[in-house]
This record gives C-alpha cells, structure tokens and sequence, in this order.
C-alpha cells in the first residue's frame, strides 16, 4: 500500500465579544499561541469578531496590545462584526459574556458549537469575562482568558482524539 496522506479540514474557532477591540482580540492572540506552541497552528484557522459594528476596522484597544506585548504574544487583528454565515463556517465560536452568547444564537442556528469561554475555565468561578473597556484590569482579564483557553484547546484535543481516534 502506497503511503496515504488524507488531508484533515483545519479546526476553525471563532471568539466573539461586543466591540473585537478587547476581550476577544485577546482570547484569539493567547488561544493562537498556545496552538501554535502546541506545534498545532497547521491545524486551526483562528478569528475573532464583535456583535457590534462600533469599532469595524479599528486595531484592538491599548490596553489588550500592552498585555499582549508583555507577555510576548504577537497580534495585528483588526475589529470586523460577526455574521450569520460565520454560525455555519466555525466549529466553536466562543462568546466572553451572557449579551454575546444570546446575541450569537439570536442570529441564528449553524453547525457551529457556541460556548462561553468560561465554561472552560471552572475554577475561575466566573460565567462572564469583565469587559475591560469600561473598568479596566486587562492583566487580570488576560490571567482568565489564559487559562480558559488552555481548557478550550484541552476540550478540542480530547473530542477530537475521541471523534477521529487521532493524536
Ligand atoms: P469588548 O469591549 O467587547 O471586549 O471589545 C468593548 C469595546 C467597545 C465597546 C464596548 C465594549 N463600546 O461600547 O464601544
């Protein structure tokens, strides 16, 4: 038998808040990180997008590029809106509060599974990310979404070791 290669589609996670300029931006450039530490960035095709249209084209807020470029993680996103197509094209999209998870799933239904990002992270305690455009604290913000996103990539890892009995 000749030595098969089968192409494998990427895993596609979409991170959803309300402007794309602070919370989610955040949760794409960690959770693209880890991935790519992981030696996994081949697999995944990673965005994030805001229910808003308030900031469309507008880079991530200060505040997230400051803590971004403390901890050495790279980011050049810039803010675009979330659209009903997107329910369909991703596999997980993940929502940083209560308003975004209801306003994702008052678009529609789609293929894609959408979770809040803290039900990765149960130890946190917490269902709802803080927004840090209005109270600031974009380090303890980091420290959350940090952790949720290695529960997130532990999630993928084992539903889809499960599903494809893959490594
Ligand atoms: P984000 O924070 O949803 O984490 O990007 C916000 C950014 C902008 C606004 C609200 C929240 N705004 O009202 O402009």
């Amino acid at each position: 038998m000749k030595n098969l290669q089968i192409p494998r589609p990427p895993i596609k996670v979409l991170f959803v808040c309300l402007g794309n300029i602070c919370r989610s931006p955040m949760a794409e450039a960690v959770f693209a990180h880890l991935v790519k530490e992981a030696n996994l960035a081949d697999r995944f095709e990673i965005d994030s997008a805001g229910t808003g249209d308030y900031h469309i084209g507008e880079t991530a807020h200060h505040g997230t590029l400051e803590i971004l470029r403390e901890k050495r993680i790279p980011y050049n996103g810039r803010a675009r809106q979330i659209n009903a197509a997107n329910l369909d094209y991703y596999d997980y999209i993940i929502t940083m509060d209560d308003a975004n998870f209801e306003d994702v799933n008052a678009i529609g239904k789609g293929r894609a599974e959408v979770r809040p990002l803290l039900s990765f992270a149960p130890a946190q305690g917490l269902t709802e990310v803080p927004d840090p455009y209005y109270h600031g604290g974009f380090d303890k913000v980091f420290e959350m979404v940090h952790e949720a996103c290695e529960g997130l990539l532990e999630h993928i890892h084992k539903s889809t070791f499960v599903e494809n009995k893959l490594s």
